[in-house]
């Protein structure tokens, strides 16, 4: 599927917007009161939120599996000279860095793609394992009320074809099951419309098992 992506961003190299989510806005105004500095972001795309996160500050690290959304983000690091490095990368797979190594992890848009549950679970234990103890995760993904819920044919468990999307909607419970089997603990989660999905928003901390 990373050609689905490699075809979005070769025919349209700002196809999510030049300017950053409002998700990572949020996201970044949280971390800065938290003393973040460096952070893992995962399913990058063409990089306008990794832009913005290191264009105020952090170092960023950033994995996509399509080869044009790296592209794009390399050119555009090198070319504005900020912190960036990124690779081409399978989430699925276990993530190319050293046990508590970031302080937060991102994400937009990323895990309700065409995952497993137990790929879910897998890569939520990745995420831990390379934040630092009390280590931040923001992820954000598609929920029940979005507009497109309960449309398209089922191709896997809780996973539906929408126009040729594959898209995992979560509800709130399954967001708590998956952070706390992990031992993250919710900071906040909020709702939010981004033309045209309805996502959860979530901040959520590694705590320490005796925390
Ligand atoms: C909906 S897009 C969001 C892109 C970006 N986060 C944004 O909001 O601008 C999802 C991204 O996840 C990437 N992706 C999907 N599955 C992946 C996987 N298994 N490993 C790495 N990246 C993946 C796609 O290539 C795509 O760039």
């Amino acid at each position: 599927m990373s050609e689905v992506w490699d075809g979005v961003y070769q025919s349209d190299n700002t196809f999510f917007g030049e300017e950053a989510s409002s998700f990572a806005t949020l996201c970044f105004n949280h971390m800065k009161s938290n003393d973040v500095k460096s952070v893992l972001e995962i399913g990058a795309g063409h990089g306008r939120d990794t832009m913005f996160l290191a264009s105020n500050g952090l170092t960023v690290e950033a994995l996509d599996y399509s080869s044009r959304g790296i592209e794009i983000i390399n050119k555009k690091a090198i070319e504005k000279k900020l912190p960036v490095k990124s690779q081409l990368f399978d989430v699925k797979k276990p993530f190319p860095f050293q046990d508590t190594h970031f302080d937060a992890t991102y994400s937009h848009m990323l895990l309700n793609m065409r995952f497993s549950r137990a790929e879910l679970h897998s890569i939520f234990s990745e995420i831990s394992r390379v934040l630092k103890p009390n280590g931040l995760n923001y992820f954000s993904v598609r929920n029940h009320n979005d507009q497109f819920y309960g449309a398209g044919v089922e191709v896997e468990e809780g996973i539906y074809d929408i126009n040729g999307s594959e898209v995992r909607f979560f509800s709130e419970k399954e967001i708590l099951d998956l952070i706390n089997r992990e031992s993250f603990t919710m900071v906040w989660m909020k709702e939010e419309y981004e033309e045209p999905v309805t996502l959860y928003l979530v901040a959520s901390i590694k705590l320490e098992k005796n925390q």
